[in-house]
């Protein structure tokens, strides 16, 4: 290693989601299913490092620093995903092979989003990661082999490049960005005890039943709401996995019972769940509930207020040392 390859740090604090409505349109001849939900980006964040030695004559070795847990509280562990195939050490491999890149590639995680949760952890990572290795490189992708990376690492990843709010379609590839939404808080619940369900998002769309399916009519009458400076109308924001969900784990129901109970707003699930929210406009009401369903839960889930997060990853460029 020489002086002249210096070791650059960048770092990204990197948004959870939730689905603000979930419609499953119906089944795809390529196996996947065609989607209609509007996501937002969340103030619930991973923190994901990069420590890069580029070398562009040599090939590059993408190695996996460590994951930890932020606060001892999130599960780190998605049951269907062994170490080798993190989805962010996946994103800087085909961003380093797309660019022709190479040299020493460290990834450090941070998680404060639980695992498999429903609220786009691994994905919103593997966003970051694209982002964060253009920036170690200094080379960049362009928007449209940006988003068929993405589109290829995982259905949920383009959304992510961008964040903030957005109409998703088709299996989650198409992003149309959408005005902020009216500042809110959102109630989130993470049962954190339930047992974990390996392959849960295939799973799940594997017992969907034609009942299970809608054309999106909710969700577009929530994009009009939106795109009219209204609230968000907790009532449109039904979710196509809650019935199959619910089959496989009975238990979430006493979770949305003690929700429903503390917060009298409509209980709403998030992705392939198991995560649940409610939305509350009032701050303060807000933070009542959270600390009324902590006490209700106890370890059994892990409950936070978050607000709506406006866009991207926050990306930080940070120092660069002279390595001997
Ligand atoms: O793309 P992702 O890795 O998130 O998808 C995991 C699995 O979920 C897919 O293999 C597919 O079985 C299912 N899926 C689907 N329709 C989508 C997204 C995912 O059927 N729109």
């Amino acid at each position: 290693m020489s002086a002249s390859n210096p070791t650059v740090i960048v770092t990204a604090t990197v948004p959870a989601k939730l689905n603000l409505g979930l419609a499953i349109v119906g089944r795809r001849d390529d196996g996947f299913h065609d989607l209609c939900s509007v996501m937002q980006t969340i103030t619930l964040c991973d923190h994901l490092r990069i420590e890069a030695t580029p070398r562009p004559d040599s090939r590059p070795i993408v190695t996996l620093l460590g994951v930890a847990a932020r606060n001892g509280d999130v599960a780190i562990d998605d049951p269907g995903i062994g170490a080798s195939d993190n989805l962010a050490v996946r994103a800087v491999t085909t961003v380093l092979a797309a660019l022709g890149s190479g040299g020493d590639f460290g990834i450090g995680l941070e998680k404060g989003i639980p695992a498999a949760s429903g609220m786009g952890g691994a994905s919103a990572d593997a966003a970051a990661a694209i982002l964060t290795t253009e920036q170690a490189t200094s080379v960049s992708l362009g928007d449209d082999d940006r988003g068929r990376i993405a589109a290829g690492l995982g259905s949920d990843v383009p959304f992510f490049l961008k964040g903030g709010t957005a109409l998703v379609t088709g299996r989650g590839e198409r992003v149309d960005p959408l005005p902020a939404i009216v500042p809110t808080s959102f109630v989130v619940v993470f049962p954190r005890l339930l047992v974990p369900i390996p392959r849960k998002t295939a799973r799940l769309f594997g017992a969907l039943t034609p009942d299970d399916l809608n054309g999106g009519e909710d969700v577009r009458c929530q994009v009009s709401r939106i795109m009219n400076g209204e609230p968000i109308d907790p009532a449109l924001l039904g979710n196509g996995f809650s019935r199959a969900l619910l089959g496989i784990a009975p238990e979430l129901g006493d979770i949305r019972r003690s929700m429903d109970k503390v917060c009298g707003q409509p209980v709403v699930l998030s992705g392939a769940g198991p995560t649940h929210y409610v939305v509350e406009p009032d701050r303060e009401r807000a933070e009542w509930d959270v600390a009324q369903l902590q006490v209700a839960f106890g370890d059994q889930a892990m409950v936070v207020r978050c607000d709506p997060w406006a866009g991207p990853p926050e990306i930080t460029l940070g120092f660069r040392r002279p390595t001997s």
